[in-house]
């Protein structure tokens, strides 16, 4: 079974073909990924309208590629997703009648995926996981834990009250005068610094529900940097070390929490799975590598290129419900937003 997918809910372009191995877990043909980042570096964000556009002008182009380095026809494919949501509309638009076209042309299925599970899915991709398994997603836009049970099964254990992880390290990189997005040069910076020169807050630390709460800790730094007025080179890195050592820590501490709740609730999960582009961030992964050894728990990260936004995840969600005869319609309208748990359930089928 091989399918294209197609990724455009936020600044990210991708179109991927996957192929399912007979009992076993995917195997890329193709993943091919265009970003905006530059487009978007000069108003600080991504711009909506900006990026939509930027899709727009890709998208076929991608597409081509996608199957021209699988070596496969249109005509070749067991079906076509895109993401459906959540995610900016008008990006979400553009993937969604893109392949909507193709899949009406080439009368093959369409798969109208949830890009929260192939988030979710990707552990299956790359290393064949078995269910149930506790996801950590970390990224610009999201930040929760979820129990991943099956194929649309999903609990939501926890998630952030207001900034997701990633969108609190741009906003530091921002206050530092970074540029954007300011995630990755933290990170840099923090490695020269002190991470024990600010006292800075851990945000919901030692909660019983497995939330996340980050705009504290980013006001937090804001009055330190405003305190310590003009900042050194040095000054700017000892901000960045602190700041990263308290995300860390509170990650860390919800992972904790979350762990509890799913062998109370659930089970015994598979393994601890990070996706996300803040999974990029070394001490982050160095620290939840040492929490699952500490835990007894399997940990797995699966490559950036797959934990960040791209085409291939689609693809796979697509051959999960594929395989399950969970086909959509054309009448499947793009979603800004469509969480991941129970209730989205019922939505995605209909029933409410
Ligand atoms: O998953 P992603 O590529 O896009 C979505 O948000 O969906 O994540 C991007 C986020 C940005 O906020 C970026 O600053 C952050 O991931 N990020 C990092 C690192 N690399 C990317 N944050 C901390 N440390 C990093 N090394
Ligand atoms: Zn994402």
């Amino acid at each position: 079974m091989r399918v294209l997918g197609i990724e455009t809910t936020c600044d990210e372009t991708g179109a991927a073909v996957v192929q399912l191995q007979p009992g076993g877990p995917g195997e890329i043909l193709s993943n091919e990924i265009m970003s905006q980042i530059a487009e978007h570096a000069a108003f600080g964000g991504v711009v909506p309208e900006i990026a939509a556009r930027a899709h727009i002008e890709v998208i076929d182009r991608l597409v081509e590629l996608a199957l021209a380095h699988a070596g496969l026809e249109l005509a070749d494919l067991d079906g076509i997703a895109a993401a459906a949501g959540p995610g900016l509309i008008g990006g979400v638009m553009v993937g969604l009648t893109t392949a909507k076209a193709l899949a009406l042309a080439s009368h093959k299925p369409f798969l109208a995926i949830n890009h929260l599970e192939a988030h979710a899915l990707t552990a299956r991709l790359t290393d064949g996981l078995a269910f149930p398994y506790l996801l950590l997603l970390v990224s610009g836009g999201h930040t929760q834990l979820v129990a991943v049970k099956g194929v649309g099964d999903y609990v939501r254990l926890g998630s952030t009250v207001d900034d997701a992880a990633g969108e609190a390290f741009d906003k530091v990189g921002k206050m530092l005068g970074l540029p954007y997005p300011g995630g990755p040069r933290v990170e840099t910076l923090a490695a020269e610094g002190n991470p024990a020169r600010f006292d800075l807050p851990r945000p919901m630390l030692g909660r019983q529900k497995p939330d996340f709460s980050f705009s504290g800790l980013k006001t937090a730094v804001r009055l330190e940097v405003e305190r310590a007025g003009p900042l050194t080179t040095a000054d700017i890195a000892d901000v960045c070390a602190s700041f990263q050592a308290a995300v860390v820590d509170t990650v860390i501490d919800r992972c904790r929490a979350g762990l509890r709740l799913f062998r109370e609730t659930i089970g015994h999960p598979n393994a601890l799975v990070v996706a996300g582009g803040v999974a990029a961030n070394g001490a982050l992964r160095r620290a939840l590598m040492r929490f699952c050894g500490e835990a007894g728990l399997r940990f797995v990260l699966p490559p950036a290129s797959l934990c960040t936004d791209n085409g291939a995840m689609i693809a796979w969600a697509g051959i999960e419900r594929l395989s399950l005869g969970l086909v959509d319609d054309m009448t499947f309208a793009a979603r800004a937003r469509w969480p991941l748990d129970a209730n989205a359930e019922a939505v995605h089928h209909g029933k409410a």
